[in-house]
C-alpha cells in the first residue's frame, strides 16, 4: 500500500477529525501518501481530494465537525455509482480506503472491496449503533451535549411544577436515550428497542410519584420514538401538569469532542493503518471489552447488538 484515501461519511460526529489526524499521521509515519476526499462517497466521485500532510491535520483534534466535510450520497448506493468510485480511485492512485462513518457508509466501504479496492471501516457515529462496536466515535460527547442541555431544562421544569418530554437522537436506537435518562435522573425513558405502555409507564409511575412530593418531572424520548410534542400534551391532558416538548435535534452533533472521542478515534485511525500495513484489508474497527479490535466488514455488517436490560431496570428502580 503506497496511498491511502480517507473519508468522513454520513452524519458528522464529534471526534472525526481526531480520527482523520491519526489515519493521516500514522501512515505518513509509515511512508504512506494520503489523500483527503472531501463529502465522503460525493467527493470520491466528483474528484474533491487534497494531499495530506502532517500539518494540513494541525489545530483539529480539539474541533467537532469534520475538516473533510460529510454527505449522504445517493449515487453510491447504486452499483453504477460505486463503480465509478472503483475506477475514480484507481485513477486517482488510491490502494486503499479508510471510511469514518456509519454503516451505511461501512457498505459503500464493502462495495469497494468487492470492486479491488481494500477498505477499512471505523466507527464514526453519535449514535451507537454500529452492532460490531461497543463504542463510536460522538457517541461520548453527543450524550454529554444532551446532559448539559436536560440539566438546563431541569432548572426551568423545577421551577414551574412542570414536565418536560425531551427528544434526543440516535435514530433507530435507543442508546443515546437509555444512558442521557439514567443520567439526568429522568422518570420515564421511550426507546425504540421496548414497546412502551403510557398508563404504566408514565401516568401511573407520575401519580406515584407525586404522592411522595415530586412535583417536576423529565421524560426521555428516543427520535425512534417520537412524537414529544403529542407525548407532552397527553401527559398535559391525563395529569393535568403543565408539560412542555423538546427537540435537542443537532446541537448533540456539534462542539468539542471529549476526552473519550479524542481517545478512541486516536486509537482507531492508528489501527485502521496498521491493518492495511499489514495487508490486512476490508475489516472494521472495534471496540470490544475496551480493547481495539477489528472484524470482518461482511462479518461486522451482519451482526447485532442489543440494549443492556440492566440499564431499564437501574432507571426504573431509582428515577423515581
Ligand atoms: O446518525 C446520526 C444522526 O444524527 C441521527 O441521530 C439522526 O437520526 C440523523 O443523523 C439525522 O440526520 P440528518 O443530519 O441528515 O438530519
Amino acid at each position: 500500500i503506497k496511498t491511502i484515501g480517507v473519508l468522513t461519511s454520513g452524519g458528522d460526529a464529534p471526534g472525526m477529525n481526531a480520527a482523520v489526524r491519526a489515519v493521516v499521521r500514522t501512515a505518513l509515519s509509515k511512508g504512506i501518501k494520503v489523500i483527503g476526499i472531501q463529502r465522503g462517497y460525493n467527493g470520491l466521485l466528483n474528484g474533491e481530494v487534497r494531499e495530506m500532510d502532517l500539518r494540513s491535520v494541525s489545530e483539529i483534534i480539539h474541533r467537532g465537525g469534520t475538516v473533510l466535510y460529510t454527505a449522504r450520497c445517493l449515487e453510491f448506493v447504486t452499483a453504477e455509482g460505486q463503480k465509478k468510485g472503483a475506477e475514480k480511485c484507481k485513477e486517482l492512485g488510491i490502494d486503499a480506503m479508510v471510511v469514518i462513518g456509519g454503516d451505511g457508509s461501512f457498505k459503500g466501504a464493502r462495495a469497494l472491496a468487492n470492486l479491488g479496492i481494500p477498505c477499512i471501516g471505523i466507527p464514526g457515529t453519535i449514535d451507537n449503533d454500529i452492532a460490531c462496536s461497543e463504542y463510536t466515535i460522538g457517541y461520548d460527547t453527543a450524550m454529554n451535549t444532551a446532559v448539559e442541555m436536560i440539566d438546563k431544562l431541569r432548572d426551568t421544569t423545577q421551577s414551574h411544577d412542570r414536565c418536560s418530554v425531551v427528544e434526543v437522537m440516535g435514530r433507530n436506537a435507543g442508546y443515546i436515550a437509555l444512558n442521557v435518562g439514567i443520567a439526568t435522573g429522568a422518570l420515564a425513558i421511550l426507546i425504540p428497542e421496548r414497546p412502551y405502555d403510557l398508563d404504566h409507564d408514565i401516568i401511573s409511575r407520575m401519580n406515584q410519584t407525586q404522592k411522595t412530593g415530586k412535583k417536576h418531572f423529565i421524560v426521555i424520548v428516543a427520535e425512534g420514538v417520537g412524537h414529544a410534542q403529542e407525548l407532552a400534551n397527553e401527559i398535559q391532558a391525563r395529569t393535568g401538569i403543565d408539560s412542555r416538548a423538546t427537540v435537542l435535534g443537532h446541537v448533540q452533533r456539534g462542539g468539542s469532542p471529549t476526552l473519550r472521542d479524542r481517545v478512541t478515534a486516536s486509537q482507531m485511525g492508528y489501527h485502521a493503518v496498521n491493518l492495511l500495513e499489514k495487508g490486512i484489508y476490508n475489516r472494521v474497527v472495534a471496540v470490544s471489552a475496551d480493547k481495539i479490535v477489528d472484524y470482518d466488514i461482511n462479518v461486522a455488517l451482519s451482526m447485532h447488538k442489543t440494549i443492556d436490560t440492566m440499564m431499564l431496570d437501574v432507571a426504573n428502580t431509582i428515577s423515581i
